[in-house]
């Protein structure tokens, strides 16, 4: 049995995206996925480990190619342009930090391609045949005629694909095939030795019916146009787009050039798709690599999707707000949290500018935002910025500091193992409110009447608690939040003693006491301005 990421020792946790098409700009749908991979690794480098996350984009194929065209100009230059112009900056502008980005179209992936699936013929995995059948460009992808919608409206009579609703083209042409029918029980196989190779439950139950139904021959080539990589031994085909593109998960990780390295980094331990591509990863991917020898990756992880008016967030059916929109209004910080925190993963939801309006003001701003200047500014009105020592902790600050242990036990859990990034970041929050419990019912500003050495200690200690509380917080959120958790950082003084943010280990999270005495405490930048002081 092909060994799983997990089982290898010193292997990196790699995580990848899938690589987006580039007919058009990124939207709200694509940024979702890439958000959850930079959350799922930040996390992960937090624990201490090696990680490498992978995005990109796929180039190939007659969807990009007809983009092209009906803008006049040639496929490598839309996607050149499109790549500069639009994806790569917005990576950048929601702080992701992705190791690598490959493109379909070049050479250290185009010609590892060639020989991936020179490799597969020379096998006798591949042969030549002919197909006929109703094939989406929205999807790139043949359909089986029993999942075709009937065309309404403008569509009357005519076979719709059901993710693109739009007309399904009958393609007939001579391809090299895939022996695809020949895993399915290997495959079956593999999902009953590990049952978290798929996630969620309701994607690996699709799947594995889907297997059992019994898989048909893969056309892996095409021969009616030529955007594409050339089929080694005969260049009258170009490789179909999707093995191409399955393939930057091992070419960009040193596949056929680098050994050493690929060994250090494949198979990926979290493969981040769309339920809409979740067949190609969960069935097509590992047949190729049981078909080639190579190891398989730890999980196959499906997002649900975002929805506009009941249907997929697509190209053509925007909510006609960008990333940038949102940014713009929320901060990119909030907006990374945002999705993360209102839809549980691997469910469909949709956006609501009034619910994200509504969870930023109570959990970001009120909740969160609200303690951290609260205590950075009687810490400074009491004790003048500097850090006081809890001399007078009693059961209320064992309460806290047990409320953080769990805190981090279950976050650890959740976004760590379980790719809950909801359930994770609820873990925290319900910490934050916790500490504000405390605070009220301590009431410091009330106790901060009373002159006496008692009065003056237990002062010290509750904002001490609260203080140190807030360190936890932005340890915690830094994976989700890292400007955010950058300014708290600052304001608590703590990176003189503790180093940066980002270098805290969430297994040491809970360890109480390490924001030292002494520490300057400053009333930094509001963590979430009033929105309504944003416009
Ligand atoms: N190029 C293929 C993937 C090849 S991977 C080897 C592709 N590209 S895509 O541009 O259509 O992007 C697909 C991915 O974008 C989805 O799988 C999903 O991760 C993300 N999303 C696109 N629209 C989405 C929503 N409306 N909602 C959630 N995620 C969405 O398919």
């Amino acid at each position: 049995m092909a060994a799983t990421g997990s089982e290898q020792g010193s292997k990196a946790y790699y995580v990848t995206t899938p690589i987006y098409y580039v007919n058009d700009a990124p939207h709200l749908g694509h940024a979702y996925t890439t958000v959850a991979g930079d959350v799922l690794t930040r996390w992960h480098r937090q624990r201490g480990e090696k990680v490498w996350y992978l995005t990109g984009t796929d180039e190939h194929g007659q969807k990009i190619m007809r983009t092209a065209e009906a803008n006049g100009v040639s496929p490598l230059e839309w996607c050149d342009k499109l790549v500069e112009e639009a994806w790569k900056p917005l990576w950048e502008h929601l702080d992701i930090k992705n190791d690598d980005f490959i493109r379909t179209t070049e050479k250290r992936h185009t010609e590892r391609v060639r020989e991936f699936v020179q490799d597969l013929y020379d096998k006798g995995e591949i042969y030549q045949g002919g197909y006929e059948g109703p094939y989406c460009v929205g999807c790139e992808e043949y359909k089986t005629y029993g999942e075709l919608l009937e065309g309404e409206g403008e569509f009357a009579g005519q076979k719709l694909c059901p993710i693109h609703r739009a007309p399904v083209e009958m393609l007939q042409e001579e391809n090299y095939f895939f022996k695809l029918s020949e895993y399915g029980p290997k495959l079956l196989e593999h999902y009953e030795q590990h049952p978290e190779f798929i996630q969620p439950e309701s994607a690996r139950n699709e799947v594995v019916n889907f297997v059992r139904q019994g898989l048909e021959d893969l056309s892996i080539s095409r021969s009616t146009f030529d955007w594409g990589v050339k089929v080694p031994w005969d260049d009258k085909h170009v490789i179909y787009v999707w093995i191409d593109a399955l393939l930057n998960y091992a070419t960009a990780v040193g596949y056929g050039s680098d050994q050493e390295r690929f060994e250090r980094t494949f198979p990926a331990d979290v493969h981040l798709v769309g339920k809409d591509i979740l067949r190609f990863h969960a069935v097509i991917w590992p047949a190729m690599l049981m078909a080639n020898g190579l190891p398989l990756p730890g999980k196959i992880a499906a997002n649900g999707w975002l929805m506009v008016g009941g249907e997929k967030m697509s190209k053509s059916n925007l909510t006609g707000i960008s990333p940038q929109q949102l940014t713009e209004h929320f901060g990119v910080d909030a907006y990374r949290w945002y999705f993360l925190r209102a839809i549980a993963f691997g469910q469909d939801g949709s956006f609501s500018w009034e619910d994200f309006s509504a969870r930023y003001t109570s959990e970001l701003a009120n909740d969160y935002g609200n303690l951290a200047s609260r205590v950075a500014a009687m810490v400074g009105k009491y004790f003048g910025g500097t850090l006081p020592e809890a001399k007078a902790a009693g059961e209320a600050e064992q309460a806290v500091v047990d409320g953080l242990a769990k805190a981090v036990d279950e976050a650890d859990r959740r976004i760590g193992e379980e790719l809950d990034f909801s359930g994770g970041i609820a873990a925290v929050f319900d910490f934050v409110k916790q500490v504000n419990g405390y605070l009220t019912e301590q009431a410091p500003w009330k106790v901060a009447k009373d002159e006496s050495p008692e009065a003056q200690a237990r002062l010290a200690t509750i904002l001490y608690t609260a203080a140190e509380s807030l360190r936890a917080c932005a340890v915690l959120l830094n994976p989700v939040m890292p400007e955010t958790s950058g300014k708290l950082w600052d304001s608590l003084g703590a990176e003189p003693h503790l180093g940066p943010v980002s270098e805290q280990r969430v297994g040491d999270a809970a360890r109480w006491g390490q924001l030292p005495v002494g520490a300057t405490v400053t009333k930094g930048a509001v963590l979430f301005p009033r929105l309504e002081e944003q416009k």
